[in-house]
């Protein structure tokens, strides 16, 4: 196995621990997610855990009925008991960056409904600040409302790139229909406070700007895997 992916099972493999029978489970998207998604179903088969999924993602649906997850809904269920997710960046804090896979506006209503928000992450999801490295925000944008949107993130600090489909032409649309923006801003001194500046940009729907909102992360290492919990305020 790669070291990467050894990383993102061992993580995985922590935050199910927290998963018990009878709970309601949020599920989170991504390939580290996925891993604890196949974890459970594992689990549902072969350890007679009784849980229910709720998916953040067409992607977590589909995986989630493959391993044999019986699927429920925020109408029967609006309290999720816990949630594993994956992240693109997180820092000491567990602020975060999500939505490289253009589901962080399920991922976000689904932790926001969850008791308890777990974060599984491989050792190159680590950075000081968000926004290190390069990485970019990711930003779920009404279609409509593209140009303004690129203009008012461009006043803001960004360079702003509408995310282009792979395997379709033109640009990427989520679960809920919307294109992406993937803002480039460098290291952002306050995420909370730049999360609220994009999100009062009419058109913007959400951004992947996840800040307290994780218990726990679990982030695989070479030859250990590393906890942080934080106290959500
Ligand atoms: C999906 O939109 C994202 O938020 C993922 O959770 C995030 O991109 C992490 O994905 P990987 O686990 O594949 O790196």
């Amino acid at each position: 196995m790669d070291a990467i992916l050894e990383q993102k099972q061992k993580a995985a493999l922590e935050a199910v621990k927290h998963v018990k029978d009878n709970f309601i489970v949020g599920l989170g998207s991504g390939s580290t997610a996925a891993l604890a998604i196949e974890a459970l179903g594992k689990q549902v088969k072969t350890q007679n855990l009784h849980i229910k999924g709720i998916p953040s993602s067409y992607q977590a649906f589909q995986l989630a009925v493959d391993c044999g997850i019986p699927i429920t809904t925020l109408e029967e269920h609006p309290q999720i008991d816990v949630t594993i997710d994956g992240a693109d960046q997180l820092t000491t804090e567990l602020f975060l960056i999500k939505g490289g896979g253009a589901a962080l506006a399920r991922e976000k209503i689904v932790a926001a409904a969850s008791k308890q928000n777990i974060i599984i992450a491989d050792q190159n999801k680590k950075a000081a600040h968000l926004g290190a490295n390069n990485q970019f925000v990711p930003i779920e944008v009404i279609p409509f409302a593209l140009t303004p949107v690129k203009q008012k993130l461009c006043e803001l600090g960004a360079k702003p790139v509408v995310r282009e489909a792979k395997g379709k032409l033109g640009p990427i649309l989520t679960d809920n229909g919307n294109a992406v923006i993937d803002g480039y801003f460098g290291e952002i001194a306050n995420p909370a406070d730049l999360a609220v500046k994009i999100k009062m940009i009419p058109g913007v729907v959400e951004t992947g700007f996840f800040v307290g909102l994780t218990d726990i992360a679990y982030i695989g290492m070479d030859n250990t895997v590393e906890k942080i919990a934080k106290q959500r305020k």
